[in-house]
């Protein structure tokens, strides 16, 4: 099964400094990695589409949330996904194998792919 998500980068500069909106979304360990960044812009765009790619690798399953899906990186700056609550149930349940994400963006567009094998 696979995901794609794709958005304008502009879309979530309203995010930046308002921690309300960025904790509604985002963990602690993704806000800290945004903050490395001068233009975290490019980052929130990006782990934005990677949540929406899982959701939609998910094939849009009721309640699962931005908060069931935490992105992090490996040493290498390869991104993974670790899945909570409802997410990490519905994996398990489905007896899924793997998820994988990609992400990419350019100085006005975010995009990302899921893929969750079955
Ligand atoms: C890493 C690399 C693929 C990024 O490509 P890019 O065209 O500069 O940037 P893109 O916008 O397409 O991609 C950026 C995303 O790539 C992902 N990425 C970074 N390193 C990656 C890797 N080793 N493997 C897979 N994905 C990677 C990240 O998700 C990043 O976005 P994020 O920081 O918001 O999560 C590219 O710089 C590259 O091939 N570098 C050579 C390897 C390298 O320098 N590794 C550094 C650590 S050893």
């Amino acid at each position: 099964m696979i995901g794609i998500d794709i958005l304008e980068i502009e879309r979530v500069k309203n995010f930046v400094g308002n921690d309300k909106l960025l904790r509604s979304i985002f963990f602690e360990s993704e806000i800290e990695y945004f903050s490395k960044f001068n233009n975290p812009c490019e980052r929130i765009a990006g782990f934005f589409c990677a949540k929406e790619a899982v959701k939609k690798a998910f094939c849009c399953e009721d309640n699962i949330n931005f908060l069931d899906i935490e992105i992090l990186h490996k040493n290498s700056g390869q991104p993974f996904v670790v899945l909570h609550n409802n997410a990490e149930k519905l994996f398990k349940k489905n007896n899924y194998k793997n998820i994988e994400i990609s992400i990419s963006h350019s100085k006005t567009i975010a995009t990302a792919i899921c893929k969750i094998d079955n």
